[in-house]
Order: C-alpha cells, then sequence, then structure tokens
C-alpha cells in the first residue's frame, strides 16, 4: 500500500473507534490504514468514478476488511444513509465542491461529529460556508511535502468572523505560528503577484483590478511572520 503522509495528517485527526466516511475517497488508503491502526472501527468510502470505486474494492479485498469497509459508488454524501458515520472526510477537491457536496445533503451533513477537510483550492469558500452555516472551524493545519496541503477541521457550533479576509487566511490558521502558515502565505502572496504581472491592459476596469490585488498582497504581507 502507498501509505503517503497525507494518509497520516488526516488520520491524526480521526478520534479513536471512529466510524468515517471518506468521499472521494480513491484508492481508500485512508479507510484502510485508519482500520489496521484501530483509528476506524467502521468506514464507507465514496466514489463518483468507476475506476477509483473499482480500484479501492480490489483493495480492501486484498486486505480482506469487507467486515469493516463497504465501498459504495455515488456522488458526495448521496450513498450515505443519516448517522452511518461520526466522521466525514473530503480531500483532494477543490473547495467549491466540497461546499456543494455539503449544502446538497445538508441535513446527513450535520450529524456527523467531526468533518475533516484538505481543499485543494478556493478554500475561503468553504470555510465562509462551514461558518454561516453553523460550524465551527476547530483546527487548521498545512503539510509541507511535494506541495503545500491545508487541513481544515470542523464541528458543529458557532464562530464570528469580523473581517472576510479571515475566510482567505483561515481563522486558526492565522494565529499558528509555524513553518507551514508561513509558506502559505508566501504562496498566496506569489500567486497574486503573478496576476498582476500578467494584466498588461490599462483599461480602467483593469486598473481597478490592479488596485484590488496590490491591496490583497499587502494584507498577507502584514501577516508574513519572517
Ligand atoms: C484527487 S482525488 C483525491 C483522493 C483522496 N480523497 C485524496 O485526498 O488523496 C478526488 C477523488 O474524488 C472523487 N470525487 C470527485 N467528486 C466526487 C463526488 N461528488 N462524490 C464522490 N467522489 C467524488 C474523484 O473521482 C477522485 O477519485
Amino acid at each position: 500500500m502507498k501509505i503517503n503522509s497525507r494518509v497520516d495528517k488526516v488520520l491524526n485527526y480521526i478520534p479513536k473507534s471512529s466510524k468515517v466516511a471518506d468521499i472521494g475517497c480513491d484508492h481508500g488508503y485512508v479507510l484502510i490504514k485508519g482500520v489496521l491502526e484501530a483509528i476506524i472501527i467502521k468506514g464507507v468510502g465514496v466514489e463518483v468514478a468507476k475506476g477509483p470505486y473499482q480500484k479501492a474494492k480490489v483493495n480492501i479485498q486484498e486486505y480482506n476488511m469487507e467486515n469493516y469497509i463497504d465501498i459504495r459508488l455515488g456522488n458526495g454524501l448521496e450513498p450515505l444513509e443519516i448517522n452511518d458515520c461520526d466522521v466525514c472526510v473530503i480531500g483532494g477537491m477543490g473547495g467549491r465542491l466540497i461546499t456543494n457536496i455539503l449544502s446538497d445533503n445538508l441535513e446527513k451533513a450535520r450529524s456527523f461529529k467531526r468533518l475533516i477537510f484538505q481543499p485543494m483550492n478556493s478554500e475561503w469558500i468553504l470555510r465562509k460556508y462551514l461558518v454561516e452555516n453553523n460550524w465551527k472551524i476547530i483546527d487548521e493545519d498545512i503539510l509541507i511535502d511535494d506541495r503545500l496541503y491545508l487541513y481544515i477541521i470542523a464541528e458543529k457550533g458557532n464562530m464570528v468572523v469580523y473581517d472576510d479576509f479571515f475566510f482567505e487566511i483561515g481563522p486558526v490558521l492565522v494565529n499558528k505560528k509555524d513553518m507551514g502558515r508561513n509558506k502559505y502565505i508566501k504562496e498566496k502572496i506569489f500567486k497574486l503577484e503573478k496576476i498582476l504581472k500578467n494584466i498588461k491592459s490599462i483599461e480602467l476596469k483593469e486598473k481597478n483590478k490592479i488596485e484590488n490585488i496590490k491591496d490583497s498582497i499587502e494584507k498577507w504581507r502584514n501577516y508574513l511572520e519572517y
């Protein structure tokens, strides 16, 4: 089994003896390793694509885990029953898609005690949606691997976010004093500077855009620590 640090990072956030749904489970490694380590007592993997679905089923058979892990073909939370699982993992997708998966089945989404997300982009959309729909972001972290991976952990509860910029930088991540947070900020600044360089037109519309990007870079810089 190709276990990578991303699998371990997710498992760190799963309380022992949990029933876990992994949406977009691909190979199924999170569930397999979780069962091997007795962190997960029951797993449901959901896959929308037939290829990964078959791959996950074969992997579960190879590990003789059919009694512990069920792989279901379907879209998002659709194939789950309410209260099937107490933890939900959704990783390796964009923030907008993750948000759609939650909002398409809000009642099921609200039945989980904990949600673990690893958005690949547009994380501000996900954070805003969570906070506006009575979830509390209890932790955020950056894994430094072949690239930066962001983890957002949420539970039911209320959270006040005073400034929309905190949806971008992360209301919990902003207070972390570590290398990951700083690299995350540097990457955001780098991407904005690249957009700025590529704007060539001097039309008024573009001028406003340039000013907005410059303002944004300045905001990110304010949180850069070293
Ligand atoms: C990039 S892979 C990430 C796999 C794994 N979760 C990880 O983090 O390494 C995204 C997976 O999510 C699946 N997927 C995308 N949209 C989905 C949806 N709406 N419901 C279930 N699975 C979905 C894709 O088929 C793909 O296997």
